[in-house]
């Protein structure tokens, strides 16, 4: 197992209501789209995925959801928490034209992507999605580091109203990207590429992780056998084509399968 750090959490950003980022003085040998596992000595260990990286700091970003995250939610500077990794595969990184579509609290990984992808040349859109205007997140980062950047909302309380899929509908129609990258949740990457057409892409996934490290089984997604721990959870088209439960279930912490 990779070494595991102590770490004070150097700084802690509200974004909205139920969303923090938490940020951690340490150099982390991190890419776009992998994740660290996070555990606050109570109980349990965590996937998060990586929402800024630079030489000697990097973030997370954090939804309130449940007992762990509540009790993050909680937590203030200086407080400890122990991280592994970083764990996972990454995003390929494009340097032509390119479309990012993404939800809800998938969107801040985006961030770090983008902020790779730009360095390296890439003509970067982003869709940010969202239910309402109070969720949407990274709205001035995005701006500020110079993507096109398209926000939608559900509620119509921001942006265009409609689902980051409806918006990305529009732009695929009327302009050619070379390459596609999404993350969120599986009914919105189903719906996205039901309408994508021939374009090349890689979905980020999220299953139930114990180990992330290959071990336990339980990230496995039918009928590859991947583990989206090891294999994924950044996964490339020609293998994301082939996978039966996308978009139609997970398994629970027991391994039981749960329909979307
Ligand atoms: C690769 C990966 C990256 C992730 N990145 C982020 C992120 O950047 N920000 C963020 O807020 N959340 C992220 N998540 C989800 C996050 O791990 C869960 O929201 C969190 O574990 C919820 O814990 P809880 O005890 O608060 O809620 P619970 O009530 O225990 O669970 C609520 C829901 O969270 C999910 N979840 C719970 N435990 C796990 C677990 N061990 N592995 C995967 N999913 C779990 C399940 O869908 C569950 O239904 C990521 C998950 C994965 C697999
Ligand atoms: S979480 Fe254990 S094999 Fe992926």
């Amino acid at each position: 197992m990779d070494k595991r750090f102590t770490l004070p959490i150097a700084k802690i950003v509200k974004e909205t209501d139920s969303v923090k980022t938490f940020t951690f003085k340490h150099k982390i040998d991190a890419k776009p789209g992998q994740f660290i596992m996070l555990t606050d000595f109570e109980g349990g260990e965590k996937p998060f995925s990586i929402s800024n990286c630079s030489a000697d700091e990097f973030s997370v970003t954090i939804k309130r959801i449940g007992e762990f995250t509540t009790r993050l939610d909680d937590f203030c500077e200086g407080d400890l928490v122990s991280i592994r990794g970083a764990y996972g595969s990454s995003f390929f990184i494009s340097k032509k034209k390119v479309l990012l579509v993404s939800g809800g609290y998938a969107v801040p990984t985006f961030y770090f992507l983008s902020k790779v992808l730009l360095a390296n040349g890439a003509d970067v859109t982003v869709v940010n999605g969202a239910r309402s205007k109070e969720d949407l997140l990274f709205v001035k980062r995005f701006k500020k580091i110079g993507v096109k950047l398209f926000n939608a909302t559900i509620d119509g309380s921001f942006g265009e109203k409609g689902t980051a899929v409806d918006v990305a509908g529009k732009l695929l129609k009327n302009e050619n990207f070379d390459f596609l990258y999404s993350s969120g949740p599986d009914l919105m990457m189903k719906a996205l590429q039901n309408i994508c057409g021939e374009i090349d892409y890689e979905f980020c996934f999220e299953r139930y992780m114990k180990c992330a490290i290959g071990i336990c089984g339980n990230c496995t997604m039918d009928p590859l056998g991947l583990r989206l721990c090891v294999e994924g959870p950044v996964l490339p088209k020609e293998k994301v084509v082939q996978l039966t439960e996308f978009g139609k279930y997970h398994r629970k912490p027991s391994g039981s399968r749960v329909d979307f």
